[in-house]
């Protein structure tokens, strides 16, 4: 009946044939869009409560999935490494800092990454913005790893106008400034002066102009922003005259243009036609870095620690395919865990990869079911012993002396190592985590460290992060047997450990009055 009634007039035959064309769109699998901002701190973001404008991260998230209780790794290479891999860091041996520009590695060839199993998946497959995972040879480059097409840079750090980056070059450590832009694997001249949150906005949206919406389309946006150097078009730091910290006032500006970016992201998938089949997902790398603007208030620490102001992320999931949209979860979810959610989707097969780390959260994120995972492994790196992580920005600290009968003194994990690692509710840390101090709610005065001023740090601390996130208490006295166990599971974790790659500068790397890329 209803039938007869739709094609009995041509219009609603054009209607008929629109609802039969969605109806077999809906059957293939969503497109995918993965936006990874750089630095971008938890206070950052308008639905934070920031004095930032994000007007439309704040609407593509309230129509989607909030994720408050979502981890990244505290840097960058760690945090890019794992949505590759859908592994933590001790699997592929990048348990260490990044990869600096003149290190002869990259995350090992012999793990298969995301865009592999898209591609498998039939998928095509893009990347634009920010590699950072290896570029020393060809085999190590985007398109050589699963992307059909990639323009960016491949380092860290570099200037958002001339996309020069500016490193140490052995033998003698001079400093090095040279181009930092591929299309593909070729070196991209010509972009001088085009800031490259508008330049990598204009190559993804030209992408999915092109993209045929009959084929699944996976696009990585790995923006530059809104890492330092603080540098940003003035109109958009004009409305931020309120500010009065020139570091933040820029910065809220970097944070504009990105809102601007993920806004035209979102507009260029619906002019396609693609919008109602596309599952977006947005998420920062790390924690924001204070030195340079950013802001994890309330959160403890920064960038670079395991303080959940290294760690917590910004992210969320926008999709008119999600069962429960404008809902926030409290469900525990990890950067690794998008490998295996996304391939799923995809109705790809992890088939082929390492075992993972990863869960398939997509029931958590979509339905509100909960999170498969309830452990969470941080990282442990055994080249940090009572030592602070990025070097230049914090120092060696001295940790208060056990007395030899501590709990955790036969766990047979060495609490001296910079680790935590998480299990529902607790979180545990040794080590030293990185800079301590809880750093004020942007425009007002001081940092805390809390009356500890002159106590040493304990190297075991647990904190019970439902009931304090900040990271104020440590209850590890009340709890020996939580301390115990979960020592057990990072002494279990390190024993399933790859060796450290971390290896020295090579020579060859020296880009001259060319280009960063691939030498050996
Ligand atoms: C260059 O830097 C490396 C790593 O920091 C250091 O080991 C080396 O001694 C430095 N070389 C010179 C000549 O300063
Ligand atoms: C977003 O699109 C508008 C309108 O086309 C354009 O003026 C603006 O430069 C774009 N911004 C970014 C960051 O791509
Ligand atoms: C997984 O890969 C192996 C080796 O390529 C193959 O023999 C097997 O059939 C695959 N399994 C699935 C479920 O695709």
């Amino acid at each position: 009946m209803v039938l007869v009634q739709w094609i009995s007039t041509t219009t609603s035959t054009i209607v008929f044939i629109s609802v039969a064309l969605l109806l077999v769109e809906a059957k293939q699998p969503p497109h995918i869009v993965f936006i990874l901002a750089d630095d971008f701190g938890w206070h950052d973001v308008g639905y934070h409560g920031s004095e930032i404008k994000t007007p439309n991260l704040d609407k593509l998230s309230a129509k989607g999935v909030r994720l408050e209780n979502y981890y990244v790794q505290p840097i960058c290479t760690p945090s890019r490494n794992q949505l590759m891999t859908g592994r933590y860091q001790i699997h592929t041996g990048m348990q260490h800092e990044i990869i600096w520009p003149c290190q002869p590695y990259c995350v090992p060839l012999a793990e298969k990454l995301l865009p592999q199993l898209m591609r498998e998946a039939g998928y095509a497959t893009h990347m634009v913005g920010k590699w950072h995972l290896g570029m020393y040879k060809k085999d190590c480059l985007p398109t050589r790893r699963g992307f059909d097409s990639y323009f960016g840079y491949l380092t860290g750090s570099e200037d958002y106008f001339s996309h020069q980056r500016c490193s140490p070059v052995p033998p003698h450590n001079e400093t090095r400034c040279a181009l930092d832009l591929r299309d593909g694997e070729e070196v991209a001249t010509g972009y001088t002066g085009t800031y490259s949150t508008q330049l990598f906005t204009d190559r993804v949206t030209s992408i999915i102009a092109k993209q045929d919406p009959n084929k699944p389309l996976f696009l990585y946006v790995a923006l530059q922003a809104v890492h330092a150097p603080l540098q940003v078009p003035e109109r958009y730091i004009a409305p931020y005259s309120f500010i009065k910290d020139h570091h933040r006032r820029v910065y809220a500006g970097m944070v504009s243009a990105m809102d601007e970016a993920v806004g035209n992201i979102s507009l260029a998938l619906q002019e396609r036609g693609l919008w109602s089949n596309t599952v977006l997902i947005f998420s920062t790398d790390n924690g924001g870095q204070t030195l340079t603007g950013g802001s994890n208030w309330p959160l403890r620490g920064r960038k670079c620690t395991l303080w959940e102001g290294g760690v917590r992320g910004v992210g969320f999931v926008t999709s008119p395919l999600l069962k429960k949209p404008g809902t926030v979860s409290r469900e525990l979810v990890h950067i690794s865990d998008w490998l295996p959610t996304l391939v799923s989707l995809a109705g790809g097969t992890t088939n082929g990869t390492k075992p993972l780390d990863g869960f398939d959260v997509w029931n958590t994120v979509s339905k509100g079911f909960a999170s498969p995972r309830v452990e969470l492994l941080h990282n442990i790196d055994p080249l940090y012993v009572d030592m602070a992580p990025c070097p230049g920005v914090a120092s060696r600290l001295t940790l208060a002396q056990g007395s030899g009968s501590e709990p955790w003194s036969n766990s047979g994990f060495n609490v001296s190592v910079h680790a935590a690692i998480r299990y529902m509710k607790w979180k545990l840390l040794t080590g030293y985590p990185g800079c301590d101090v809880w750093f004020p709610r942007p425009g007002q005065e001081g940092s805390e460290r809390s009356g500890l001023k002159d106590a040493p740090l304990k190297p075991v601390m647990l904190f019970n992060l439902e009931d304090d996130p900040e990271e104020r208490l440590d209850v590890s006295d009340q709890y020996p047997d939580v301390v115990d166990q979960l020592l057990r599971r990072l002494r279990h974790y390190q024993s399933t450990a790859k060796p450290i790659i971390y290896p020295d500068d090579d020579p060859r790397c020296d880009p001259g009055t060319g280009a960063w890329g691939p030498w050996a």
